[in-house]
């Protein structure tokens, strides 16, 4: 049966800790990429209960919604639109500790409050983001973005 196991009561770098390496083992021997991105997004969801957390995968030069977990969004984003096409053009995270002091930040909820956005790069080129939006301000900081970005490195693009 695949599951993942947690703790919810650890510091936050000990979730991330336990929980990369199921990440892996639930995604290493399954070589389709939307059932790979649907899983991470399910993990993620039960270990941190976010609001929204979800992948853009790029497609003839726009962000187009992937697999995600939470409310319905938006499913288009340009280059240098909002976090995520902020993120794409920068090719790096971007912490967002208010999203409402974040210029040109494209609101698919109102009740995001603060937001991380990591490129998942491949031969140089951002081929998709994994966009986390949280209901509370100052959710994200470095801790998230070390362990994302290890997360996202381990996706078979
Ligand atoms: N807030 C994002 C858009 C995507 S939704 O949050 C799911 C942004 O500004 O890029």
């Amino acid at each position: 049966m695949e599951q993942v196991t947690i703790n919810p009561l650890a510091e936050k770098s000990e979730i991330y800790s336990a929980l990369l390496p199921q990440i892996q083992a639930l995604t290493e021997t399954e070589p389709d990429l939307i059932a790979n991105l649907a899983n991470i997004c399910a993990a993620l969801k039960q270990a941190f209960n976010w609001w929204w957390i979800g992948f853009y995968i790029v497609k003839n030069n726009q962000l187009v919604l992937g697999p995600f977990q939470g409310p319905v969004a938006c499913t288009r984003i340009d280059s240098g639109k909002g976090v995520c096409g902020a993120a794409w053009q920068q090719k790096q995270t971007i912490i967002v500790p208010n999203v409402h002091l974040f210029p040109g930040h494209i609101a698919c909820s109102a009740a995001s409050n603060s937001e991380i956005v990591v490129p998942i790069i491949k031969n140089n080129m951002v081929v998709a983001v994994l966009d986390i939006d949280s209901e509370q301000f100052n959710s994200f900081d470095e801790t998230d973005k070390l362990y994302l970005e290890m997360l996202v490195q381990t996706i078979n693009f």
